[in-house]
């Protein structure tokens, strides 16, 4: 099975986080990931993939323009169905970045996804809309991002593995 991590990243710090979430997904069999910046997406391995996680920074307490641009003219890709999860990274804990989650989130449910957190419920890490990277935080966070690429890539085998959708 495919899952998708789509990104912009200008300084590089969303793009480590990309890669340290991958390497949770990996933590779980049977699973190909496609890291891909928003100029170089993969359109078959998108659209193959069951899962797409979405990452941005926050960019004036908000999702970054770069990635609600794709969405605003995004209509080529059609996501309908899979499953999509978000992450951020910020330089403040209030600097605004679970707003950019939920930005991203309004744009999944726009497209129809099925959007799952990584599930606060299942314990710690308390994860409530997606992870958050604050500067002061980072290197810390790196364990909180891979737990969450492990419980989607988890999530994504419960939905689909056997199911004909
Ligand atoms: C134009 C701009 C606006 C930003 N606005 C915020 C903000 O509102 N809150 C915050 O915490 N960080 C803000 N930042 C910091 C970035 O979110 C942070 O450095 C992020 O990790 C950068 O990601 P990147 O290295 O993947 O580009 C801003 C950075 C830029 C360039």
């Amino acid at each position: 099975m495919k899952i998708s991590i789509l990104y912009f990243s200008k300084t590089g710090n969303t793009k480590e986080m990309a890669n340290v979430i991958s390497r949770g997904i990996k933590k779980v069999s049977d699973f190909e990931v496609g890291i891909f910046d928003l100029e170089n997406i993969d359109d078959d391995f998108l659209l193959e993939s069951k899962a797409v996680i979405f990452g941005t920074p926050t960019y004036m307490a908000n999702t970054c323009w770069q990635l609600k641009k794709w969405f605003d003219e995004g209509n080529k890709y059609n996501l309908e169905g899979k499953l999509g999860a978000v992450f951020s990274t910020a330089h403040y804990a209030q600097g605004g970045g679970d707003i950019a989650l939920l930005t991203l989130i309004n744009h999944l449910m726009v497209k129809g996804m099925i959007v799952y957190s990584g599930g606060s419920a299942l314990g710690k890490p308390f994860i409530h809309l997606g992870p958050v990277a604050i500067d002061e935080n980072f290197e810390k966070s790196k364990k909180m991002f891979e737990i969450f690429g492990e419980r989607i890539a988890l999530k994504t085998k419960e939905i689909f593995l056997n199911k004909n959708i």
